[in-house]
């Protein structure tokens, strides 16, 4: 048969009706399956059409393909031979023969639209399998849920039965090898028929698998019944035994009056009769009887019971095509899992990471089922629905779906190419779930930071379940890749230390602003210290220490690498010896100030108002009541960067104003100061001198301490004062009322607002006095 473009546009729609009608399928099973063509592919990275690719090229046709993403399986088909075109340009099609296009593609596709007007011939994508799979025995896996395990399954059990079966299913499957598979050799061909857009009318199998029937797709069916009459027609369509699942109500109502019919379940009528089911971590065991005969026990290494049902139908199948039991019972313990089907992404004593497609409640329920069964001690949960068309429709069913979820996070709706829908998003399912008194569920409408808001919930014992049909894997992959990292921190500091993903940093800071720190880590000892230091260094990642964070400000997109907070342990210890106090990096300065006091030692009051801890205040050689840190430092000790110990005495230190360049690059552990004896009443006044002039002449609200450092010719707080900018604001960032060299966060101010607000300052100090003001406060990390 020869189908050239002149031939069919003279032809002119006839051909086309004719080739798209029940009647003309053969002939487009010959075109297919008996001679070579070209093909041109619209979509063609979409699991099916890639599959679909991949038996036309093992067919022998010059296929080509369009689509705008590339992915690693149309990496793979090139590798085959596809000619692929990132882009759908009508030239790129000129030279088919036939196009297939996938569901996902517009009504205005370029190719489209062009091959229409030349009377190309055009095809759906399951008009094509169905047109492939005449040439053999077809065997089509059908139902809401499950099929892309089952018929992966199928394949498999048929395969290692030694039917050589070509298959044809909707996801990666590392056992099968591929997607799709041509097998010239084998009389069978598994296919995974898809019933969210009709197409399933399509498939003349000869036999036929109906896992279960339910109310889905809502955005192409107007209601069930309308679901129910595209089964029926497949199932007329089946010329030999339809194998269905009797303890789904809808399929039993549907297939049992059907005359070759076969039922599995566990209903006590089922034909294939699974019983004695035990469910454990990753798999289960159930026995199999066959009308009321024996024929022996089953081992899955897949979980949950809804795996269980979609086993039971395999075993029917395969059995009813006379493969021995024992056979089945072999293959069905070494099935492994689909990708994105209960795909376990890491796993530790302490967490364990799953990645599925459940996007349907039912669906969700049943995984949520099986994560529960596992007994990890939470279950957390990351969703995306999927449509929202799927979303409206189903809304109610999402609020009851999670119950068995510790806590839930949920993004927004994944279109599938769908537009919005006004008032749908991903708030509408929190909502349903919070009106259903769940506490644990929060909305994050942007899918970025889901891994972000899931990872700092963590606690040891929880299994983290990323839940949908869009890319909300990608999130989880993320999370599992980092918590590799955070796990390998976490064995640096021990039981004792601390270790957390993507701790918010305005939690840290005392201006209450910053995004994430991507591993938090608190040492407690200067030998864990030491080992962070040299696994950073060893891994390439960014390491920065935060003390109180009193004089930070960190950007909205928080800081990538590691963040150390030296904190408790051996960075909290303070020892007077004489007029000597060695007090840890962690220690804070008010608290050697008071230190000094019960040890009867003066010269140390200014310390009690520095926000600030010891190491802060060496890095900065912080100061107020017009002293300065390094006037009372006698030697510090610090790790340099390739984690080594040090100690330095005052006389070998290099100090300026407001800046201590030797711990740029290396890590202050713990310094010695001194004190000089003194009356208790005078250090009891000098303390309340220094108090009182802070209560009087600084704010109280949250801030970073001074934002500027002093220049030469007048303070900063009295510049910002005499060029009327107190009390200005970016946002909920303002300049202090009572002091001009302090922002503000007036609640909720993000560090752009503040970023923004120093921009301005400084753009009047130097239009108006000619000054250069220099921020004090340290600005670190990435915007967002
Ligand atoms: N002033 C004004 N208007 C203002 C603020 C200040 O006229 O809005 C005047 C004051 O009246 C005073 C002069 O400016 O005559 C200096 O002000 P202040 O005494 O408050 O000291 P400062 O230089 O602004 C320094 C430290 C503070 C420390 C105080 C108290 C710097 C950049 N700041 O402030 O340190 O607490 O002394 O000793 O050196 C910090 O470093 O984060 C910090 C808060």
């Amino acid at each position: 048969m020869k189908l050239t473009p002149e031939a069919t546009a003279t032809r002119a729609g006839s051909s086309r009706k004719n080739l798209r009608h029940r009647d003309a399928l053969p002939d487009l099973s010959r075109f297919l399956t008996a001679e070579q063509h070209r093909i041109h592919l619209v979509g063609v990275a979409g699991s099916g059409m890639s599959g679909l690719a991949g038996l036309l090229i093992e067919l022998g046709h010059s296929v080509s393909g369009s689509d705008k993403v590339t992915t690693t399986e149309t990496e793979r088909l090139q590798r085959l031979g596809l000619r692929f075109h990132e882009q759908h340009l009508a030239e790129h099609a000129d030279a088919a023969e036939l196009i297939v296009f996938s569901s996902a593609i517009k009504e205005d596709n370029p190719i489209l639209l062009t091959a229409r007007n030349c009377g190309k011939p055009l095809f759906r994508r399951a008009e094509a399998v169905a047109a492939i799979m005449r040439s053999k025995r077809g065997i089509v896996i059908a139902g809401m849920h499950g099929k892309t395990t089952t018929s992966a399954m199928a394949a498999h059990v048929l395969r290692e039965g030694g039917l050589h079966p070509s298959h044809y299913v909707g996801a990666e499957i590392p056992i099968l090898g591929t997607n799709a598979f041509w097998n010239q050799r084998g009389e069978y061909f598994v296919a995974e028929g898809d019933e969210s857009d009709g197409t399933l009318r399509f498939f003349h199998p000869e036999h036929a698998l109906i896992l279960n029937i339910e109310e889905e797709h809502l955005d192409f069916y107007s209601d069930l019944a309308a679901i129910e009459k595209v089964f029926a027609q497949l199932i007329d369509q089946t010329s030999g035994t339809v194998l269905y699942n009797v303890d789904d109500p809808n399929t039993a109502r549907l297939c049992g009056k059907r005359k070759r019919a076969i039922s599995y379940g566990f209903s006590e009528h089922a034909d294939y009769r699974g019983s004695d089911v035990e469910l454990r971590n990753f798999g289960s065991s159930f026995l199999v009887s066959r009308r009321g005969e024996k024929l022996g026990e089953a081992i899955l290494n897949v979980p949950g019971e809804h795996n269980v049902h979609n086993a039971l139908g395999v075993i029917a199948l395969a059995s009813e095509l006379s493969i021995p039991f024992d056979k089945i019972a072999a293959s069905l313990r070494k099935f492994e899992h689909a990708r994105r089907r209960f795909e376990i992404k890491y796993a530790s004593d302490r967490f364990l990471l799953v990645d599925d497609y459940a996007h349907h409640p039912t669906e969700i329920r049943a995984t949520l089922r099986t994560a529960k069964s596992i007994g990890r001690r939470r279950l957390v949960t990351m969703f995306q629905p999927h449509r929202f068309s799927r979303t409206k429709a189903l809304c109610r069913e999402f609020g009851t779906a999670f119950n068995d979820a510790d806590r839930v996070v949920i993004t927004d709706v994944y279109p599938a190419s769908e537009p919005p829908i006004p008032g749908i998003t991903g708030r509408s399912i929190v909502d349903e779930i919070v009106q259903r008194s769940h506490r644990g569920v929060t909305y994050q409408p942007h899918l970025q930071s889901v891994h972000r808001d899931v990872g700092n919930m963590l606690e040891a014992g929880d299994l983290i379940l990323s839940l949908g049909a869009g890319n909300i894997h990608e999130q989880l992959e993320i999370l599992a890749a980092d918590l590799v990292i955070a796990e390998r921190l976490k064995a640096i500091v021990g039981e004792e230390g601390d270790v957390r993903l993507y701790e918010p940093l305005s939690n840290h800071t005392t201006l209450r602003v910053g995004g994430p720190a991507q591993f938090w880590v608190e040492p407690r000892t200067e030998r864990a210290f030491a080992e962070l230091i040299r696994f950073c260094r060893n891994e390439h990642l960014p390491l920065f220490v935060i003390g109180r964070g009193s004089n930070l400000l960190v950007r909205d997109g928080g800081i990538r690498g590691v963040v150390v907070h030296p904190h408790g342990g051996d960075f909290e210890k303070i020892e007077v010896d004489g007029c000597e106090i060695t007090a840890g990096a962690g220690v804070k300065l008010r608290q050697v100030a008071y230190a000094a006091r019960a040890a009867n030692l003066g010269g140390l009051e200014w310390m009690e108002g520095i926000p600030g801890t010891v190491g802060g205040g060496l890095r900065m050689n912080a100061g107020a009541m017009g002293a300065q840190t390094f006037e009372k430092v006698i030697r510090i000790r610090y790790l340099d960067p390739e984690g080594n110990s040090h100690v330095k005495n005052r006389g070998e230190l290099e100090v300026f104003y407001r800046r201590f360049p030797l711990l740029e690059k290396n890590f202050a552990v713990s310094a010695t100061f001194c004190g000089e004896p003194a009356e208790r009443a005078q250090i009891d006044s000098r303390l309340r001198e220094s108090q009182e002039k802070r209560r009087t002449t600084q704010p109280v609200a949250k801030s970073a301490g001074c934002i500027f450092k002093n220049p030469a010719t007048i303070p900063a707080g009295k510049l910002v004062d005499e060029l009327g900018l107190k009390n200005s604001r970016v946002g909920n960032a303002r300049v202090s009322r009572v002091h001009g060299n302090f922002i503000v966060n007036d609640g909720n101010a993000t560090s752009s607002e503040v970023l923004e607000l120093i921009d301005d300052i400084k753009s009047v100090a130097r239009k108006k006095r000619g000054i250069e003001l220099e921020t004090e406060v340290e600005i670190v990390g990435e915007p967002e």
